[in-house]
């Protein structure tokens, strides 16, 4: 049978530097999307990548006198190393400067080319070099970037314009019927109050001073805009060629994960690429919120950041992972803190889950085979009930409601514990003591596959613990979800803590 394709994409990273928290929180988030779609046995393609030209990177490259290429080089390392410790499970990194993605752009320039979509001009304006984009007047604050309070440099150059005017209206109308989906409401919101106040003003897409870029393939004293160069990584990424009737099969892509400092160039230059192209629009767009650190807003510009290293030298990368999304709903902003981190992993984690799974397989531990005598209706109840409200939470990515259904399950397996003390019914009633065993342990098979998509790692080394390993990890959800449907326990192997105090 043919899988459903599932396509989910991260933004495309700046390497004017290494990778802070920010970049980690859009590339979890994608991550365990990805993971929960492969759980239901879709044919995922998850795409991330390196936005490496423009003007920033080639200063910052300067800088540290090194040529752009060896520089993105060494940056780009950094990425990869650090989603290979957060066991980030892309199909493919995309790098801007791939040969491939470069001939891709300049075909799509083209296309929109002979469309007439593009024209000669000139700009003059005001440049943000951290946003790579021009601001108006109007837009600063304090005569400053709004996003990144720096002073902007005034341009005067030679360029040519992209007619996004000519998309306003059936943006607006495609926006408004949700034929193109940005969530949440408030940021499809905020787009839609753009959109219907203002003029949309056409764009440059070239760069005549900036040489660190892709040429534009009919004018070569310029090159393509980053931004514009950027976005087509989505297509690219696919092994997209630039020929409108043969796209991939993975098009159009079901989830776009941005944060919410990029959702103008998400909706609008977006939109307006691919509704030049007569592409299908992207399923959804999801922008999520910004991480602020004690109170500050935390950014590569602004230098204070929370080293993703450091945190996953502290938790370990499952629960960094898990604690970049336990306590704050996807798409708001939030505040962490690593004191805020301690106490959850010390309560969630720690005494959560973790002493759960001690106590159960602490009991189970050398007792023989601890087998499924008869269906216990309450807890077959609760689990069902759980894996609803769970895969409703996810699809929606509502990420730490799935999270707080599967400490509700915890809570549920351990006031059972507390009722029934099976070590009491061990010296006592050896059936009642193994039914106890049993069902503890089967309703740890459930949370270890909700948790799954969160903590690949851990989960992979309780199933195993359960005597499951491989096997049951290949399984899709639908057979994971049945209640009883693992038989026979039999714990073989004395635990470590699983989530050790800290
Ligand atoms: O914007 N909290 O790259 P980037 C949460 N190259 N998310 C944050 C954050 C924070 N404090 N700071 C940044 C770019 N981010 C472009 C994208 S896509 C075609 C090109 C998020 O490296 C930010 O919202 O500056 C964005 O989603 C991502 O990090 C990459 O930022
Ligand atoms: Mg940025």
């Amino acid at each position: 049978m043919k899988k459903d394709t599932f396509y989910v994409t991260t933004p495309i990273y700046y390497v004017n530097s290494k990778p802070h928290l920010g970049t980690v929180y859009s590339t979890v988030a994608a991550d365990i999307i990805a993971r929960f779609k492969r759980m239901q046995g879709k044919d995922v393609f998850f795409l991330t990548g390196s936005d490496e030209h423009g003007e920033k990177v080639a200063l910052t490259a300067k800088k540290h006198n090194k040529e752009p290429k060896e520089w993105v080089d060494e940056i780009v390392a950094t990425y990869k190393l650090l989603w290979d410790r957060l066991n980030i499970s892309y199909n493919k990194f995309i790098r801007t400067t791939d040969k491939e993605h470069e001939k891709t752009v300049a075909k799509i320039l083209e296309i929109l080319k002979e469309k007439n979509l593009i024209y000669e001009g000139s700009y003059t304006g005001l440049y943000c070099l951290e946003c790579e984009r021009f601001y108006t007047k109007k837009e600063l604050v304090d005569n400053k970037c709004p996003f990144h309070q720096k002073d902007l440099v005034n341009l005067k150059e030679k360029c040519y314009f992209l007619k996004l005017s000519a998309f306003q209206k059936p943006l607006i109308k495609l926006i408004e019927e949700g034929e193109f989906r940005i969530e949440p409401e408030k940021r499809k919101n905020e787009i839609l109050g753009f959109l219907t106040t203002e003029r949309l003003e056409d764009v440059a897409i070239s760069r005549e001073k900036v040489k660190w870029g892709v040429q534009i393939p009919w004018d070569r004293e310029q090159t393509v805009y980053v931004w514009v160069d950027a976005l087509i990584n989505y297509l690219s990424g696919l092994g997209w060629k630039g020929d409108p009737k043969k796209t991939s099969k993975y098009w159009p892509p079901d989830c776009q994960i941005i944060g919410k400092d990029i959702l103008r160039f998400h909706t609008l230059l977006w939109g307006a690429i691919i509704l030049s192209l007569e592409i299908p629009l992207p399923k959804l767009i999801f922008v999520h919120g910004f991480l602020t650190l004690e109170g500050q807003k935390m950014s590569k510009s602004l230098g204070n950041v929370i080293e993703p290293d450091k945190l996953i030298d502290i938790f370990g990368s499952d629960a960094t992972r898990y604690l970049l999304f336990s306590f704050f709903s996807f798409g708001e902003d939030c505040d962490i803190s690593l004191s805020k981190f301690y106490d959850e992993y010390n309560a969630k984690l720690a005494n959560g889950y973790g002493n759960l799974i001690s106590r159960t397989l602490t009991l189970a531990l050398g007792k023989g085979e601890i087998k499924l005598k008869k269906v216990d209706k309450k807890f077959e109840k609760k689990v069902s009930a759980c894996w609803r409200d769970y895969d409703a939470s996810m699809e929606g990515l509502k990420f730490n409601q799935a999270l707080e259904v599967f400490q509700a399950l915890i809570a549920f397996c351990n006031e059972y514990i507390d009722k029934k003390k099976p070590w009491e019914l061990l010296k006592k009633d050896k059936e009642g003591f193994e039914e106890v065993i049993y069902n503890l342990t089967e309703a740890i098979r459930h949370l270890n596959w909700m948790i799954l998509p969160f903590m690949p790692e851990k989960a992979n080394q309780i199933f195993e613990l359960l005597g499951l390993g491989k096997t049951e990890y290949e399984k899709s959800q639908e057979l994971a979800k049945e209640w009883a449907e693992v038989k026979v326990y039999k714990i073989s192997e004395k635990i470590e803590r699983i989530f050790p105090r800290l």
